[in-house]
């Protein structure tokens, strides 16, 4: 088994499936072109069957990158799957990503189709596809909630038509992570081919577990591809998210032993632009990306952080893509963060008893103030008459 981590991200197809995000192929593109900064593996461009302006994006996506694959996802039938092929076909790199549903309650309930069926039309479609692209991803959708030997079946008789990748999504965030990298497992080692196709991971986030069980997936189940979002954005509650799927594996790579090829510095960048491009807010205190992520206000945390900065962060802003780390300024920092600040600011002090006096007015201050800007801190050394 190989030691790198596939990043797969979807922002582009599933997170536009966030009711509210669709996004205009110009906007598709300029995204396209910062996931390829970000140095992602694979780019889901969109389903270009679904509409001629997702078939325009995919294709104007297909032209523009050259150093990530560029995907479009197909039903699995003929003509999506043409089309994609179509789209596709200016990429320097291309992959199609054909799906069916493969639980009872999707197989009777939404195609109204038998198991043999089901089987059948999945054989097909990878088939048709492998004609076309030589890179073919195949997803049992609501494979998690699907019958294990059943999913077995379907899974060994598409990776003998060629699928060279096999991902399986949690397409309803249903799953825990231990039960969800266990059944990974189980597919691995149940599937006798299973070891000619690369195993990819799909969470959805209901339950807010979608980055948990992914990483549950890779490090329990052996998957070496994960399928997400930048901002976790998606359906519902969201896909599981780049930013912190990816920040985990480095963060943690004495745990996982995985290398991931994405510069983390342009992580922030993407996230601003999808943020912007959808109108879809970021939480202040959202990992990494959130404006809380990097800043500390209390007054311990601020003095530890100004002596060792890794006393309370285990990731730098720097790296993926802050400025830097922010120090608040409220009513909990401390004197040394006040007098920092001072520093930064170019101003000095003649004695300590005028740092002292300086900061009672400004702990003053704080006390009617939520957050001390830097013309606060300006006012108040210049400006005797600010007291409490
Ligand atoms: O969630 C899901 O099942 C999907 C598939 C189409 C891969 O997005
Ligand atoms: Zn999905």
């Amino acid at each position: 088994m190989t030691d790198k981590l596939i990043i797969f991200d979807t922002t582009l197809r599933d997170g536009e499936q966030s009711p509210g995000a669709s996004m205009t192929r110009d906007e598709k593109l300029r995204i396209a072109r910062q996931l390829e900064r970000l140095r992602v593996d694979v780019i889901e461009a969109g389903f270009a069957a679904s509409s001629n302006g997702d078939f325009e994006a995919v294709r104007a996506i297909a032209q523009a990158v050259r150093e990530s694959t560029v995907c479009s996802l197909a039903r699995a039938n003929d003509r999506d799957i043409s089309r994609a092929a179509e789209a596709l076909r200016p990429a320097a790199r291309a992959r199609i990503h054909t799906f069916i549903a493969t639980s009872e309650l999707h197989m009777e309930k939404k195609l109204r189709m038998t198991r043999e069926q089901v089987l059948e039309q999945a054989r097909l479609a990878v088939r048709f596809a492998r004609n076309l692209c030589a890179d073919i991803e195949f997803s049992p959708e609501d494979g998690y909630r699907s019958d294990p030997d059943f999913l077995c079946r379907v899974v060994e008789t598409v990776i003998d038509e060629g699928a060279t990748t096999i991902n399986i999504p949690d397409t309803v965030g249903y799953a825990i992570p231990e039960l969800y990298g266990n059944f990974i497992r189980m597919l691995r080692e149940r599937v006798p081919n299973s070891d000619k196709a690369v195993w990819s991971v799909h969470c959805h986030n209901d339950l807010g577990m979608a980055v948990a069980n992914s990483l549950a997936g890779v490090k329990i189940g052996g998957a070496r591809q994960v399928e997400c979002t930048i901002n976790g954005l998606g359906e519902r509650a969201g896909n599981c998210s780049l930013e912190e799927v990816v920040m985990a594996v480095k963060t943690r790579r004495d745990h996982f032993g995985l290398e991931v090829g994405i510069d983390a510095r342009q992580i922030v960048p993407a996230s601003r632009m999808v943020s912007q491009t959808t109108g879809f807010v970021v939480q202040p205190n959202k990992a990494i990306v959130g404006a809380n992520a990097f800043a500390h206000a209390s007054g311990i945390h601020q003095d530890g952080v100004l002596k060792a900065r890794d006393t309370y962060e285990i990731m730098r802003a720097e790296d993926v893509g802050w400025s830097a780390n922010k120090i608040v300024l409220g009513k909990l920092s401390g004197r040394n963060a006040f007098k920092q600040r001072l520093q930064e600011l170019g101003i000095e002090m003649e004695s300590e008893a005028e740092v002292n006096a300086a900061f009672a007015r400004f702990k003053d201050l704080a006390d009617r103030k939520s957050e001390i800007f830097d013309e606060d801190i300006i006012a108040l050394v210049g400006d005797e008459s600010v007291t409490a």
